[in-house]
């Protein structure tokens, strides 16, 4: 393949690009008016108007028809010895089957679903199924709190949730059911609770607001016509942190959002008839909705579901997965690759990881040393490392080496996708051009692009369209080198990147400071060697409030119970003053540096209103 021409030509003419990759990826019912229409000044977004197609049909009833007996799903569960697997056939009945649940508890085209479940079949099911009837699903990460979801499901308008009585995480239980019934408690919204059974344990049951799924699923029709449903019909909603507010609704069209899934999902994993295909993602995120669902299944691939966690029963688990199902392409965040490796070496040795094909990253910006140790020792120095750079605001990739075909360098996103035009900016929105560090955006849409903020439509255009206008502002800054290759620097924002999960500062804050004894909170993020960045909390107490010996535990506490516990700050630090400008802002800046341990140049600091807070600091942290 020549990259260089194939990208030139899909940058020469985007029309007639993207009208052929819409037409080999995905079967419509009707054809487009406009392959797109799009302005980026005023935040319009529009791909495909006017055509028609069910996205549940592109990703399981045409591949159904075709060989009913291909492997669609093949389940892992938390035990070595559960497991489960689903021909497309298979899939297809459990998915009409859940769809009429959907339909007798009420659920419309166009309504929202919430879904708050473990890595299971039926969640999997439930997503396609809101695709087939038409309604919008709202996956909230079974990790977040009961008050993360309630909030959720208040911006999100969902008269639905579904659950499972419990979620299995290594030897940890989920109280899933109990979230729920703890995020809805009078609210009066939620109509309905679809519960399926994981675990049996007996769980709270509501009559008349409760519904178990095992028995409703043996009692309806196991047809269900798909929906017709337009190209710019929301798919699904996903919430993610920005750097003020609340979590942003992130809404994903049908048409478009499809066609970049699978388009996407080809080019950068290469997938191969009969091969097995396995995303670690959690579907409570955009990778588990465009590489675990909807991209493979799109294109008729066969995807390994897992359960559990890596270190479960023990740090070989993933790669005796891996022997065991014959993965070839294997897709995962940094972060895992850093822990495993952390745990050595011997976890690899009874194992020997052959199929292994092709290896992906994504999330955070991957380190040398865990690339080559994914590179060497996991791939045995065969397989190609794709290290994708997207969010969930893009839908899918748009950075990414093609494997076999771009020379790889280790922590680099490589380059853009065919279609994708990056652009570097400078302060003053000037593209940069060659060598250049800036802010990083994208001049041209691509079918994948988020449509809206759900309910919020002022806010998206502020967020991504208003600084730099005529471009789509991702938030991110990044460096291109000499080669044309984009390195990703950092965000440029308040966003945290903690593990791949993406926290806003300003939730975490307002979780501590719901503590009385708390005035104020600086939330910044700190290097660190497993998780990329952890979070560091600069905690201003009330006037004459000690820091009583359990604060800590206490503030831990309330960020798992506003949000969750991977949003718990690593670091405390209790200050009497906070660094603040003269007209009373917090200098992050400073607090960034003192949380990196990174003093020798704090920069300017001639705008504090009082220096001396920055000495009182550095100085405690020393005594600690
Ligand atoms: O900062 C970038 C980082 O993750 C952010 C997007 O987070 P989220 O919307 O949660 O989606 C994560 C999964 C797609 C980006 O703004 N990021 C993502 N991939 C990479 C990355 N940073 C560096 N290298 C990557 N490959």
């Amino acid at each position: 393949m020549d990259y260089k021409s194939l990208y030139q030509a899909s940058i020469a003419d985007p029309y007639n690009f993207w009208a052929e990759q819409a037409s080999e990826f995905i079967s419509w019912e009707q054809t487009w008016d406009r392959v797109y229409d799009y302005d980026f000044t005023k935040g319009e977004i529009h791909w495909y108007t006017k055509a028609k197609l069910n996205v549940c049909n592109n990703c399981v009833d045409r591949h159904a028809a075709v060989e009913p007996e291909r492997q669609a799903l093949l389940w892992q569960g938390n035990e070595p010895t559960d497991s489960k697997q689903y021909t497309y056939q298979e899939l297809l009945d459990n998915v009409c089957k859940t769809a009429n649940v959907l339909k007798e508890l009420g659920v419309k085209k166009g309504d929202r679903v919430c879904l708050y479940m473990p890595m299971i079949p039926e969640t999997i099911f439930t997503m396609l199924a809101c695709a087939r009837i038409g309604a919008v699903h709202s996956v909230v990460f079974a990790g977040f709190s009961p008050e993360a979801l309630r909030a959720r499901i208040i911006d999100c308008g969902s008269e639905i949730v579904v659950t499972a009585d419990q979620g299995l995480r290594g030897e940890k239980i989920i109280p899933l059911k109990e979230n729920v019934d703890t995020a809805i408690a009078e609210l009066q919204q939620v109509k309905s609770v679809l519960v399926v059974k994981r675990t049996g344990a007996q769980v709270p049951f509501n009559h008349g607001r409760d519904h178990d799924y095992s028995t409703l699923i043996a009692k309806v029709n196991p047809s269900c016509d798909y929906a017709i449903m337009d190209a710019e019909d929301p798919l699904f909603i996903l919430y993610t942190s920005g750097s003020t507010g609340k979590p942003k609704g992130v809404v994903h069209s049908s048409g478009g959002y499809i066609t970049y899934a699978s388009f996407s999902f080809h080019y950068v994993f290469n997938y191969q008839p009969q091969e097995i295909y396995w995303c670690t993602a959690d579907a409570g995120w955009i990778t588990g909705h465009t590489y675990l669902v909807y991209g493979p299944l799109a294109v008729g691939a066969t995807i390994l579901v897992y359960e559990g966690v890596p270190t479960y029963p023990d740090s070989s688990r993933l790669w005796d997965i891996v022997d065991q199902y014959k993965v070839n392409i294997f897709y995962t965040a940094p972060t895992l690759i850093r822990a495993l490796m952390g745990h050595g070496d011997r976890y690899l040795k009874t194992t020997s990881r052959d199929s292994l094909r092709i290896l992906g990253t994504v999330g955070e910006p991957i380190n040398p040393a865990a690339w080559e140790w994914y590179y060497k020792q996991v791939g045995n120095e065969r397989c190609p490392i794709v290290d994708t750079w997207w969010q969930t605001e893009t839908g899918g990739i748009l950075l990414s080496p093609i494997p076999n075909v771009t020379k790889l360098k280790p922590g680099s996103a490589t380059t853009p996708l065919f279609g994708i035009e990056p652009v570097i900016l400078d302060q003053d929105g000037k593209e940069i051009t060659g060598e250049g560090e800036g802010y990083l955006a994208f001049k041209a849409s691509w079918p994948g692009q988020m449509q809206s903020i759900f309910n919020d439509h002022k806010r998206f255009i502020e967020v991504y369209f208003s600084k730099f206008p005529g471009y789509y502002l991702s938030g991110d800054a990044a460096k291109r080198d000499a080669d044309g290759y984009y390195w990703i620097t950092g965000r440029t924002d308040d966003v945290l990147n903690v593990s791949g999960h993406r926290i806003g500062t300003a939730e975490v804050e307002s979780a501590l400071v719901k503590h009385q004894d708390v005035a104020e909170a600086a939330v910044v993020g700190c290097k660190d060697a497993v998780t990329g960045e952890a979070i560091y909390a600069f905690i201003q107490l009330m006037d004459d409030v000690e820091a009583i010996p359990n604060l800590k535990d206490e503030l831990a506490a309330l960020v798992r119970q506003e949000i969750g516990g991977f949003a718990v700050p690593k670091h405390m630090q209790f200050t009497a003053e906070l660094p603040k400008t003269r007209s009373g802002k917090i200098m992050r800046r400073i607090l960034r540096k003192i949380a990196n341990g990174d003093t020798e140049s704090l920069g300017d600091i001639s705008t504090l209103g009082n220096q001396e807070v920055v000495s009182r600091l550095l100085q405690q942290q020393q005594d600690d």
